[in-house]
């Protein structure tokens, strides 16, 4: 981890812990990270997870890459720096809702490798889950929800990721799902079947 700027700065211990955070909660708190191109399915996958989950009564919270580049990231860009610094804020967010006791849902494409592997080192073992949502990009462009791939085609976006600037795929991820090939309701499945497999539900 780098060193804060400030100096004369002390960590202060509370008195509630994580536990008695999780106990209330009756689950564990985790980063359930989803990674892959835009229009893969994250954002549905995401808001459709975190709607199954407080039906369960599960404790739970969305971070999306759209959304959060309109407040917390309103100052960040597109270029490998600021994408690099995209994902580390996020990733300390994420690390505060696991902490919290929330199962913490993040859809960020996070190209990557090295931004991805930096959050699963900040965070406890156990406490990352990496989601690849994997789907071709030839895919990501013919759906085109937002039409973006569209304009990155005409040169009006630049350094749009799978078209001028890389996706690197993940190697280890916790899960993969094939939204190419599976359908949303599978794909949210294999997700939930993944999270309670593991006890991250409770029970
Ligand atoms: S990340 O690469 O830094 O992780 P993030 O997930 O926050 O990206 O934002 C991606 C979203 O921003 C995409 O879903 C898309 O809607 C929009 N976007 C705008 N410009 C780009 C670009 N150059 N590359 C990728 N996505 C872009």
């Amino acid at each position: 981890m780098s060193k804060p700027k400030a100096q004369n700065i002390v960590w202060h211990e509370g008195i509630v812990t994580r536990s008695d955070r999780e106990t209330i909660a009756g689950h564990k708190g985790c980063t359930i990270w989803m990674t892959g191109l835009s229009g893969s399915g994250k954002s549905t996958l995401a808001v459709a997870l975190e709607k199954a989950l407080i039906d369960r009564g599960v404790r739970t919270f969305v971070l999306d890459g759209d959304n959060v580049r309109h407040g917390l990231n309103k100052d960040l860009g597109f270029s490998p720096e600021d994408r690099n610094e995209n994902i580390r804020r996020i990733g300390e967010v994420a690390k505060l809702f696991t902490e919290a006791g929330v199962v913490n849902i993040t859809a960020f494409i996070s190209p990557y490798r090295i931004d991805r592997d930096r959050v699963r080192e900040i965070m406890d073992d156990g406490d990352f889950i990496e989601a690849f949502v994997d789907c071709p990009v030839e895919i990501c462009e013919q759906r085109d929800p937002k039409g973006l791939y569209k304009k990155a085609r005409a040169g009006e976006i630049p350094e749009f990721t799978g078209i001028s600037a890389p996706y690197e795929e993940p190697e280890k991820p916790e899960i993969t799902v094939k939204t190419g090939e599976s359908s949303e309701e599978e794909a949210l499945q294999e997700l939930i079947s993944y999270l309670d497999g593991k006890g991250y539900l409770g029970s």
